[in-house]
């Protein structure tokens, strides 16, 4: 009898998906990100409304992520249904929170729940937001008040979502709102909103002193056009360093890395505030030389041409499906922290609305996974984003990154191939040859080669 392959997950690995908010629940109204679109700066001109209708039934998704038999679930907080107004606290809303963990919970999923996922209250918003480091104890105000009231349904947070995503889209490149396009202030947010991380941390260790607490970067590769070239070199290295490496650094240290340390103040009480090291991972860029491009630091950042991708969105910000990133990414988290913390994979996944590039992504990407958690890093669970299709910021309706589709017009769903890939996935903790074979068989060797073993058995 031959031997079936295998890549096998350690026990005990958390499987599930990653949401957010304002793009599942519907309905919010009162954060800076609903004024936005009613300026009409969403790309495609379309309303976020009833979201994926996560206020009125998440439970019902919830179902269709327990029937994946996923273990694990990220969702996010919205700060302006809890605080509407400053100091105005909504049982009710809290209430509905309490509602959906404790449906996760009985469905045996472990709920990661995010604090600050790009959405903010406008009363917050039109303080000045993290631009001003005063406004910083709002924040915490809020964390204190909804771990308090959430903490025998949750002991695992994630504070603030992709720092850096938020800084530079609303501060830099004005994609986002406030859409400002100021460096010093860009890093001046960068820096407070880790500060915000850091204060929330030790306010939940307070609170629930046994919580895993952490924070994720979004973390974007940015490779030489030319690798034989030391300007693409330079350019790509800058690209890599400034929008990755340095949130890292400063998370770790509390110190930025030149010269940004001398724009910005180090962080006060960085060092030891995480218990894991949160990553989100999606794409990689490279990057050639130009010195026409002094807005882009001299680099001009494009995709490799003839490489499988994802639907690139209306911003062109989703690119390059490449799954040697992932591994990568880890390692480089792992190397650069000296392997302090173990790792989750917050997020991944991919813009593919005709679902026929995700189900090999995911094996791919996977299987990067596996290899890293072959090197010894600690890699405890990951999120996949998202189980259902929601409303993906500026390119509104237009990006679909969900395992189940969804018909915003009439909340129809519509499961993809992936879905019941990832549920078997889930199912088995592991990538099985039959896995393979039903749904990217031209991949089999890849997947499975460089492992050349059978029933590889992972401990971490
Ligand atoms: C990440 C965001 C998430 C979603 C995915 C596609 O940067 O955290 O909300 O938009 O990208």
């Amino acid at each position: 009898m031959t031997q079936r392959r295998v890549l096998r997950f350690p026990e005990g690995f958390l499987w599930g998906t990653a949401s957010s908010s304002h793009q599942c629940e519907g309905g919010n109204t009162n954060n800076q990100w609903y004024r936005w679109e009613q300026q009409g700066r969403i790309l495609s001109g379309e309303q976020c409304g009833a979201g994926a209708n996560w206020w009125q039934a998440a439970e019902q998704d919830f179902e269709r992520a327990e029937q994946m038999e996923n273990n694990a679930l990220r969702l996010s907080l919205e700060w302006s249904r809890v605080e509407p107004a400053e100091g105005r606290w909504e049982s009710a809303a809290v209430d509905r929170y309490r509602a959906m963990l404790a449906d996760l919970r009985r469905r045996g999923m472990k709920p990661l729940v995010t604090l600050h996922h790009f959405t903010e209250p406008l009363w917050f918003a039109d303080r000045g937001g993290f631009a001003r480091e005063a406004n910083i104890r709002y924040f915490v105000r809020y964390v204190s008040y909804v771990v308090t009231a959430l903490r025998d349904l949750c002991d695992f947070w994630l504070t603030i979502n992709e720092p850096n995503v938020y800084a530079m889209e609303g501060y830099l490149l004005g994609a986002y709102p406030p859409g400002e396009q100021k460096l010093l202030r860009a890093f001046r947010v960068l820096r407070n909103l880790m500060q915000a991380h850091v204060e929330a941390f030790y306010a939940i260790r307070r609170i629930q002193p046994q919580a895993e607490i952490g924070y994720c970067p979004h973390y974007r590769l940015f490779d030489p056009a030319n690798a034989l070239s030391p300007l693409d070199c330079a350019v790509a290295g800058i690209h890599d360093t400034y929008f990755s490496w340095a949130l890292l650094q400063a998370g770790e240290s509390g110190r930025f890395t030149f010269p940004l340390n001398m724009m910005v103040a180090p962080l006060r009480g960085a060092a030891g505030a995480r218990d894991y090291h949160g990553v989100n991972y999606y794409t990689r860029e490279l990057v050639r030389f130009d010195p026409g491009a002094p807005a882009e630091l001299f680099g001009r950042r494009f995709m490799q041409p003839g490489v499988m991708h994802n639907d690139v969105g209306l911003d062109n910000s989703f690119g390059e499906i490449y799954a040697e990133g992932l591994y990568r990414v880890l390692k480089a988290v792992y190397q650069r922290t000296r392997g302090n913390r173990p790792l989750y994979i917050t997020e991944n996944g991919f813009n593919d609305a005709l679902d026929d590039r995700r189900p090999r992504a995911i094996l791919e990407h996977l299987a990067a996974v596996h290899r890293a958690l072959s090197d010894g890093i600690p890699v405890r669970g990951y999120f996949h984003w998202t189980l259902v299709d929601n409303f993906e910021w500026n390119n509104g309706w237009q990006a679909r990154f969900g395992l189940i589709e969804i018909d915003p017009r009439t909340q129809e769903r519509i499961p993809r191939r992936s879905a019941s890939m990832f549920g078997e996935i889930c199912r088995a903790n592991a990538i099985t040859e039959g896995i393979v074979e039903r749904y990217a068989p031209e991949i089999a060797e890849t997947i499975f080669g460089a492992e050349a073993t059978t029933e590889r058995g992972l401990t971490v």
